[in-house]
């Protein structure tokens, strides 16, 4: 049985250096966001459990993966498996769809969001997204544009072997052309098929070319693909799209067999993965248009446009590829003190860092000897060494720690003396 004081299963200990990891990934993305006109946004972790489980869904996210519970109020509440559902949700919810004038209202999260998945490198049980959407416009330079927020923020966190896998279901005229052409297709083969992709045909045939278990099925290389089935204004608006991803100098390969794990998506689907990735959980980020997730729930016809982006699994490729590296933690003084100072060294500390100086200081009476490693394992510039002949003149001594200099000065002077050596 697990031990049960340790973390379940396909969760992480986000600590030490990698923290400075993750506080670099949410300055870069807030920085981007904030150069596209993208406004933060933060729903509750969990929802009633109807925002995420709509009729028909046939997504493994929606029909296997929930973290769904009942409360002591016996409301079935679920935990969010992803951004896109609570984000429309809110956007209906507080009206953010008579605000016509700023359309398309661009807002952006960052998260936690839960799956019951099997874990393995870059997928957890919880994980963390950061995902964009843009409401309330269609055009193909959203979509581009979209695409190219994702991108830059993969490029700013040093990564350089993702590709854009494209492609777009079309319209709904389109897409029902295709699913008819889907389920001609799959029809005779059904029975040697999988469970989930037998329940796929008759929810969504789009679906089945997303499964993992069949992929191999003779019936999959010679599936339709969806780009014989659109209509004229779906490839033209793809077109477009493309278009507009080569004007901006953002390299993409079309993957006609694309279509995401999502029920909700239309016209242009994409995934960003590393070049050499094999096997489906390598997206960064992905994402794509829809066109009738505002009207689900009660917002009118509006559409959207946006990606998730797993920050574990860009994270974890920045670091491979020589982007972001753990910051070194520095200290610009340490206080040591020796003998019976009382609070002296304290006061001394909370002088600096009143004054913005990152200062820390021993509070047990340790050695010497155990003060100065701390002083070195903090990384300290200056020591500040405070013994009883300082504390009675009001002095401190003073170090510094490069170049070794050290001398007596007066209480008064220290931040100001500490400040000179640092820089600051
Ligand atoms: P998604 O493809 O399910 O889309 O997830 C987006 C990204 O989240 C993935 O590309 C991956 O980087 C990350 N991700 C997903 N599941 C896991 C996991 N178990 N462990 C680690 N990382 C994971 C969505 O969630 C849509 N809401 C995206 C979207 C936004 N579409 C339109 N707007």
């Amino acid at each position: 049985m697990a031990n049960k004081f340790q973390m379940p299963r396909g969760t992480q200990d986000i600590m030490g250096e990698d923290v400075s990891l993750w506080l670099q990934v949410e300055d870069i993305i807030r920085k981007e966001c904030e150069k596209y006109g993208y406004q933060e946004i933060r729903t509750p972790v969990f929802e009633h459990t109807e925002v995420f489980k709509f009729q028909n869904d046939s997504s493994d996210m929606v029909t296997k993966e929930m973290y769904t519970f009942t409360d002591s109020g016996e409301r079935s509440l679920t935990l969010r498996p992803e951004g896109t559902k609570g984000i429309v949700r809110a956007f209906v919810e507080h009206k953010m769809y008579g605000n016509t004038a700023e359309f398309p209202y661009k807002l952006f999260y960052m998260g936690p969001m839960f799956r019951y998945e099997r874990p393995q490198k870059g997928r957890y049980r919880q994980f963390h997204q950061f995902g964009v959407e843009a409401i309330g416009a269609k055009s193909p330079l959203l979509d581009a544009e979209t695409i190219a927020l994702g991108y830059d923020i993969t490029r700013k966190m040093g990564i350089k072997s993702v590709q854009i896998l494209i492609n777009t279901l079309g319209d709904d005229e389109s897409r029902d052309r295709y699913r008819t052409a889907l389920k001609d297709h799959f029809r005779p083969y059904l029975p040697e098929l999988c469970e989930d992709c037998r329940r796929r045909f008759e929810m969504n045939p789009l679906r089945i070319l997303d499964c993992k278990v069949d992929r191999e099925h003779p019936s999959f290389a010679s599936a339709p693909v969806s780009q014989d089935y659109l209509n004229d204004s779906s490839r033209e608006y793809f077109d477009r799209v493309l278009k507009a991803l080569d004007d901006l100098g953002i390299p993409y390969v079309i993957d006609n067999r694309l279509v995401r794990g999502l029920d909700y998506y239309s016209n242009t689907v994409f995934e960003a993965v590393p070049v050499d990735a094999q096997g489906q959980q390598a997206a960064v980020f992905a994402g794509g248009q829809y066109d009738g997730l505002v009207e689900h729930y009660g917002g009118g016809q509006l559409p959207g446009v946006g990606f998730g982006m797993g920050l574990e699994r860009m994270i974890s490729l920045a670091r491979e590829e020589g982007g972001i590296a753990p910051e070194v933690r520095e200290t610009d003084a340490y206080v040591i003190s020796m003998g019976n100072v009382g609070s002296y060294a304290l006061k001394a500390t909370q002088m600096l860092r009143d004054e913005g100086l990152k200062a820390e200081t021993d509070y047990q009476g340790r050695s010497l000897k155990a003060q100065f490693k701390a002083s070195d394992r903090v990384r300290a510039k200056v020591l500040v060494i405070i013994g009883e002949d300082e504390y009675k003149n009001n002095q401190v001594v003073i170090k510094n720690t490069e170049s070794k200099e050290q001398f007596t000065a007066d209480f008064d002077k220290l931040v100001e003396t500490v400040k000179g050596i640092v820089g600051k």
